[in-house]
């Protein structure tokens, strides 16, 4: 069943889909509106612009012959990217379990839980909402009467990613855009988000769920921290983000090959020259432990940690953790139940240096240089 709305100069499709396998029973009937994209360098999401009051996104200004001011995101206290040069060393699967992570281990002191996002800023390669377990059925974003997206919300983390904005038929097909639309798109998902308003819970009941989970956001509040996870490289995406917006800290995110020190080399310098405070380092696929019954002695498959170590101390940074290569990791990361919310034995302990992580991130971001 499918109505259409106008909403300015895009419509906005309100879709009920029919109950689906017993695997998608949390998907049945869900209401959902996909904001039916114009391919335009001005607004390549197609937000809507002119509905009712419409609210144009206030793009920075760019100061008197310098470069953009740099502000504060909507509805977001402090800002965390988590990032790395290199592809593919886990950038992902540690910004979301981390936020989750965050989640679940409030700052010393805290008198509620804290209020963590997660934002995927990887235009061309999006993993968040299979992470996260939101790319199940035909999902899309949802906006407010003034135009806003409404983050979509799993494991009480609400997120927001290219993904969700693309209509379905467009959501396996690469994406091919040139630098401005590029541009476009990240302000449109860093600055047009109402992170106060991604409070629907989901998958409620879910075989693997578990007991006590945190409660779910209550509306309209701001969010005490956002993570961005980073595509790779220091191209446009990640300029566009460290010229545009006040960042509270950076964790750079490597393996222990040779190969990848380079580029954490090079990760830290970025934000180094654009002045963004690197909170530490992580050690991701650190070593990998052998199940029962062989000898749980740590294996260093990718090499010691020995040189990583010597760059963290090179570049006078704290190493936040060392996450060893574990099945459960990517298992979860697969399923869409990332290990820092799995219940079982398995990936105990990257759970617990996952928490151990992300109290040591609190610690940094509440005396971050930027919040004072
Ligand atoms: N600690 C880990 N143990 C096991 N598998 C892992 C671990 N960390 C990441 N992986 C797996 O490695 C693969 C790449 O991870 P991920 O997508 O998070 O990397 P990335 O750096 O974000 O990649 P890209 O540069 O493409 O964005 C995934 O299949 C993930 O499940
Ligand atoms: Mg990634």
């Amino acid at each position: 069943m499918a109505s259409l709305a106008s909403a300015g100069s895009s419509l906005v499709r309100t879709v009920l889909y029919p109950s689906t396998s017993s695997a998608q029973h949390v998907c049945q009937r869900r209401a959902l509106h996909i904001s039916l994209r114009q391919c335009s360098h001005e607004n390549p999401l197609g937000l809507p612009r002119s509905s009712d009051p419409p609210r144009p996104p206030k793009m920075p200004q760019r100061s008197r012959g310098g470069p953009p001011a740099k502000r504060s995101l909507p509805s977001v206290r402090r800002v965390l990217a988590v990032s790395s040069c290199k592809g593919g060393v886990g950038k992902s699967t540690v910004a979301a379990n981390l936020a989750l992570s965050l989640l679940r281990s409030p700052p010393e002191g805290a008198s509620r839980p804290p209020r963590v996002g997660l934002l995927d800023l990887d235009i061309f390669g999006p993993s968040v909402p299979k992470l996260l377990g939101l790319d199940r059925g035909e999902m899309g974003a949802e906006v407010t009467k003034a135009g806003a997206l409404i983050p979509l919300t799993n494991h009480s983390l609400p997120t927001m990613s290219m993904s969700y904005l693309l209509p379905p038929e467009q959501a396996s097909s690469p994406i091919v855009w040139r630098g401005l639309m590029v541009q476009k798109a990240v302000q449109q998902l860093l600055f047009d988000v109402d992170w106060r308003s991604g409070a629907r819970p989901q998958y409620e009941g879910e075989e693997g769920a578990q007991e006590g989970q945190l409660p779910e956001r209550e509306q309209g509040e701001e969010l005490d921290v956002l993570v961005i996870d980073m595509p790779p490289g220091t191209g446009d995406v990640a300029l566009t983000l460290t010229q545009l917006v006040k960042i509270d800290g950076a964790v750079v995110v490597s393996t222990p090959q040779e190969v990848a020190l380079e580029d954490t080399r090079k990760g830290v310098e970025m934000f180094s020259k654009v002045g963004v405070e690197t909170t530490g380092l992580i050690l991701n696929m650190a070593h990998y432990i052998p199940p029962p019954p062989l000898p749980q002695d740590p294996l260093p498959l990718f090499g010691p940690p020995e040189p990583f170590l010597k760059l963290a101390a090179s570049l006078q940074l704290p190493v936040l953790g060392q996450i060893p290569l574990e099945p459960a990791v990517s298992a979860g990361g697969d399923s869409g139940w990332p290990v820092a919310v799995r219940g079982e034995e398995a990936g105990g302990a990257t759970r617990k240096v996952f928490l151990d992580v992300a109290r040591k991130v609190w610690e940094s971001l509440l005396k971050s240089k930027s919040q004072q």
